[in-house]
């Protein structure tokens, strides 16, 4: 029997209406309070108050299941797990540049089944649910801004792709920058989007291939129903499934195989 997540999914989007009120209402506020967290990252009063709303929310709508953020951290052990990043892009998000986003996701026994990805600055939004395909809507096109479905790229090989590296210090730490630089060397172009935006571009193919290194549980988990319902695939650098790896590496499914040889010759 097929289990359906749309209740769950449609849950995650009215969230995401919520959450978009407070992360907008804040982005660019003069009083934006940030602090720097122990690992010397920032974190502002927005993504705490996202991350509450989101919770209070999820509480209340789904009491037995648990929550894992990055704000405020796990609660409960329920199989049914809630994974919310507040604000993905958080540096971005405080000097003014607006690719960021609210990630929530929904993992049953760890395995990422329903995720929202909305970027209220950037005027998008991407979700999926398992089985249901993955959509985006794009209110900056007047002309079209109903949801439209994903679709990953065709391109099938690497010497026409395009793709994201998005942190050379994450490569580099991870001891990886010469794999880096030998698929960078096979491939048409490179670039370095950042935060959700390189992996929901190869969601709508506009991107072939995304990958990064230092990566937690909730950078990851919306990220992968989107992916994989728009066709592509998503792996750690090292070949291995789910998003617990710490590494990222998300394409159109036809290339995947190669870049992973490239990444590990
Ligand atoms: C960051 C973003 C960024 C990644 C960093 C993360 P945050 O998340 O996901 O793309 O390279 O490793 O910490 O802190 O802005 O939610
Ligand atoms: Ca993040
Ligand atoms: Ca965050
Ligand atoms: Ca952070």
């Amino acid at each position: 029997m097929t289990v359906s997540y749309a209740d769950d999914l449609a849950l995650a989007l009215d969230i995401a209406n919520a959450a978009d009120r407070i992360s907008l209402d804040r982005f660019m506020a003069l009083d934006l309070v940030v602090e720097k967290k122990p690992d010397r990252t920032p974190v502002t009063d927005a993504d705490k108050a996202v991350e509450r709303e989101i919770r209070d929310r999820l509480a209340e709508a789904r009491p037995g299941d648990s929550i894992l953020g990055e704000e405020y951290g796990a609660e409960g052990d329920s199989s049914r797990q809630w994974i919310i990043d507040p604000i993905d892009g958080t540096a971005n998000y405080l000097r003014g540049v607006p690719v960021w986003a609210t990630l929530i996701s929904l993992a049953i026994d760890g395995v990422p089944v329903v995720g929202v990805v909305s970027s209220p600055a950037l005027g998008r939004r991407w979700w999926a649910a398992s089985g249901e395909g993955a959509w985006t809507s794009d209110q900056t096109l007047a002309a079209n801004t109903e949801p439209r479905r994903l679709q990953v790229s065709r391109v099938a090989g690497l010497a026409d792709a395009s793709i994201s590296y998005n942190s050379l210090k994450g490569w580099d730490e991870a001891g990886r920058l010469e794999s880096l630089l030998s698929l960078s060397r096979s491939v048409w172009r490179t670039r370095a989007y950042g935060e959700m935006w390189s992996y929901m571009l190869v969601a709508e193919g506009a991107l072939d291939v995304a990958g990064e290194f230092d990566l937690q549980p909730y950078d990851m988990a919306a990220l992968i129903p989107v992916i994989e319902e728009a066709g592509g695939r998503f792996t750690s650098v090292d070949g291995t499934s789910g998003p617990w790896s710490g590494s990222a590496l998300a394409s159109n499914g036809l290339l995947h195989d190669d870049a992973l040889r490239v990444l590990s010759e």
